[in-house]
């Protein structure tokens, strides 16, 4: 493959598994290095997390409870262990992060709480299975009993509940007594594609406690768990501190956040970042034996690629998920660090790989 190469197209290979694999943007290392000189008040009483925290009502138009995080998982887990008592069910999708990729974070944290999976296409649950969930052995001392549910937005496959969506959950939860949690680990990706208020996309439509994204998006370390419903912001600090993620240095988790925030930097990384997904499905138009799956939202593209395509593109050095779904299902990530070269460079290759594949 590679003797068929351009020189422009002797870029370094490149990875597409995740937007974990990126740094984080130049702006929050400066800021990492800007509030480390000197000394600040400790465990989130300074300044910087002030700042933050009123950055984020802002951001929300309301009064808010701020709880930074250093991780996705802990976002989750300890914001849901709080919504839930150990008896109760969190209603989830099956092809959730907190059902599949949280070690059980959210059962220990909530001590024993049980997830129940609410299927739906598109990784996204749907609405009537949970309305009908919602009402199961309702005081039945014999089962847990429905207390929240957590819908990812955007979710695992890259799609986005719309707004209305979002809504009609909302109301399933409200009408059956049951708070519901968002999972926006890739929140700016979901808000950028909408075009609608981070106000809108959460508590308007219904939403409790948001677990609020960045690590993805360009910092190095920090998640806001974010609360609408306020009356749970006391026992959220005391549960945040027993699990172990009250950072006595906060400061510089909060410098992270507030320079993610700053100028829109997060807006702009998720927008390269959905530019950048947009750009490679777009390109797949043409490419033989190359089926997309769905239209592109986030940052995610699944697709199906023929088998002699993926062994040319790991030939090649490019780094993705494969296999792991379906045979010949293939996931490519973008994230701010993504550049057009890098897309199309994979193209390039994906290209020469068909060229090939017809000789
Ligand atoms: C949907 C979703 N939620 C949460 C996370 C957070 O995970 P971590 O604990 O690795 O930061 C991820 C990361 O892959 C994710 O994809």
């Amino acid at each position: 493959v590679n003797q068929n190469l351009s020189s422009a197209d002797h870029a370094p290979a490149l990875s597409f598994k995740s937007d974990n694999i990126t740094g984080a943007s130049p702006e929050v290392i400066s800021a990492i290095v800007a509030a480390s000189a000197g000394q600040a008040s400790p465990y989130g009483t300074d300044d910087l997390t002030a700042r933050v925290e009123r950055k984020l009502g802002d951001i929300f138009e309301r009064e808010v409870g701020v709880f930074l995080v250093p991780t996705g998982t802990a976002a989750n887990a300890i914001s849901l262990g709080s919504m839930t008592p150990p008896w109760g069910s969190i209603f989830c999708h099956p092809d959730s992060h907190i059902n599949n990729d949280e070690c059980g974070a959210p059962e220990f944290y909530s001590n024993g709480a049980k997830l129940v999976a609410v299927g739906g296409p598109s990784a996204k649950m749907d609405v009537e299975k949970l309305r009908s969930l919602a009402r199961v052995k309702v005081g039945d001392v014999h089962a847990v009993q429905p207390s929240c549910a957590s819908i990812s937005q955007a979710t695992e496959t890259g799609s986005i509940y719309s707004l209305d969506e979002i809504r009609a959950i909302g109301d399933v939860c409200r009408s059956s007594s049951i708070r519901l949690h968002m999972d926006g680990s890739r929140f700016a990706n979901a808000l950028v594609t909408l075009g609608c208020t981070p106000a809108e996309m959460t508590w308007k439509a219904g939403v409790d406690a948001l677990s609020f994204g960045a690590t993805k998006n360009g910092v190095v370390a920090a998640e806001a768990i974010v609360l609408f419903d306020t009356s749970l912001s006391k026992e959220l600090a005391f549960r945040r501190k027993r699990g172990a993620h009250l950072f006595s240095k906060m400061r510089l988790l909060s410098s992270q956040m507030d320079a993610y925030l700053k100028d829109d930097l997060w807006l702009r990384n998720a927008r390269q970042a959905n530019l950048m997904a947009t750009r490679l499905s777009n390109g797949f138009a043409g490419l033989d034996g190359v089926e997309t799956f769905g239209a592109t939202e986030a940052n995610i593209v699944f697709c199906r690629l023929p088998s002699l395509m993926i062994e040319a593109l790991l030939n090649a050095g490019f780094q993705f998920y494969y296999d792991r779904w379906e045979p010949n299902v293939v996931r490519f990530v973008t994230s701010f660090a993504t550049t057009e070269r890098d897309v199309d460079h994979l193209l390039s290759h994906m290209r020469l790989a068909t060229a090939g594949a017809a000789v």
